[in-house]
């Protein structure tokens, strides 16, 4: 298979971490007998710098013109630390989102047995910790209109939904639900909010149409608890780009460490992959960064395009990682390991067995 693909490192450890990704997927390519090309593009603090734009032209040419997206990392503390600055590199990539009609952000969350030791909760609450976040992308509060009066005072954000985005999200999650454990937990703040009584009154009408699906409602800050108290309970998460943002992060508390976890963005055209993790300024350049939700972004780019076997060999040569205690020092203490080095271990890891697993 062909597959075009956009590298947009951005801030932070993005670049190195995705350049332990590309180190993966041309592996898979020897292997497994494929044509991966790459095209580099900027975007965020970087693409500020030299263009004043975190999302110049060109980059979403790029990416339009590749099959897939896949992103390291935005964010930088000089912006951080300045809530006047007019331009921030995060817009960037919300833009980016806007123009690829990327709608649905889809992080699994899978406990590995060899990590269990790492996590904070207690090994019976994270045993058999398998479920799916899926998070609205382009609509909510963060794209409705931002206002800040004249002697900055008063500030506001419009917080909007209407039901077509709502239901395109909806079905997908449900099509995921039925293919897994056949729950869904639609998150929401409905005894409050106005667009969470519309998400309701959407996804409870949807769910007529999937009856082998249970659904359950639950408020955002009772789901924040079960998934500390219970997280085995949930299968597939749906919830806004709000409430999803919090939940991701607290759900990669689970595993220990926020370095592991892997997300695709997809809608109607190219899909992008990205690693849940932030830019983590303090370690870009120092070789320290873990790799492996990087790495793992890959393995979903693979699904994506029906390369099953392909994304298997990806997660087994991380689980061989992990089983080898070849990891970066956020994951299982003690380890010395640098990226790179934990890179090129996974990418000459990966071997065509015929196997399929599924993460
Ligand atoms: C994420 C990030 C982004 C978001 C930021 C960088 C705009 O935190 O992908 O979760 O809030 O969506
Ligand atoms: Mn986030």
């Amino acid at each position: 298979m062909h597959l075009k693909i956009a590298l947009l490192g951005g801030d932070g450890i993005g670049p190195e971490v995705l350049a332990e990704a590309v180190k993966t997927l041309r592996s898979v390519a020897d292997i497994f007998g494929h044509n991966f090309t790459f095209k580099k593009a900027v975007i965020g603090a970087k693409a500020i710098n030299d263009s004043r734009s975190p999302l110049p032209q060109e980059t979403i040419d790029i990416c339009r013109e590749c099959d897939a997206v896949l992103f390291g990392a935005i964010g930088s503390l000089e912006y951080d630390n300045d809530p006047d600055a007019q331009v921030r590199p995060e817009q960037g990539l919300l833009q980016l989102r806007k123009e690829l009609g990327l709608y649905a952000n889809i992080r699994p969350i899978k406990v590995f047995h060899h990590l269990i030791p790492g996590s904070p909760l207690k090994r019976h609450i994270i045993k058999g910790t398998d479920f799916v976040i899926f998070r609205e992308l382009t609509n909510g509060i963060y794209f409705g209109e931002k206002k800040l009066d004249r002697d900055g005072t008063h500030a506001s954000d419009l917080y909007e939904y209407s039901e077509g985005e709502i239901s395109q999200i909806a079905h997908l999650a449900f099509k995921a639900a039925k293919k897994r454990s056949k729950k869904l937990t639609l998150v929401d703040k409905a005894n409050v909010l106005e667009t969470s009584r519309l998400w309701r009154r959407v996804v409870m009408a949807i769910a007529k149409s999937y009856p082998e699906v249970a659904l359950e409602c639950i408020y955002i800050d009772k789901a924040t608890t079960q998934m500390m108290l219970d997280p085995s309970r949930f299968d597939v998460i749906l919830t806004d780009s709000f409430f999803g943002d919090i939940l991701n992060d607290q759900a990669s508390v689970l595993l220990g460490s926020t370095g592991i976890l892997p997300s695709a963005s997809i809608g109607s055209d190219t899909a992008m992959f990205e690693p849940v993790h932030g830019s983590y300024p303090q370690a870009a350049g120092k070789n320290i960064a873990n790799p492996v939700a990087s790495i793992l972004s890959v393995a979903l780019l693979l699904q994506h395009f029906g390369l099953e076997e392909e994304s298997n060999a990806v997660v087994s040569s991380v689980l061989l990682s992990f089983n080898k205690e070849v990891v970066t020092s956020d994951i299982l203490g003690s380890s010395k390991y640098g990226t790179d080095y934990v890179g090129d271990y996974i990418a000459n890891n990966i071997v065509d067995t015929g196997d399929i697993l599924t993460m």
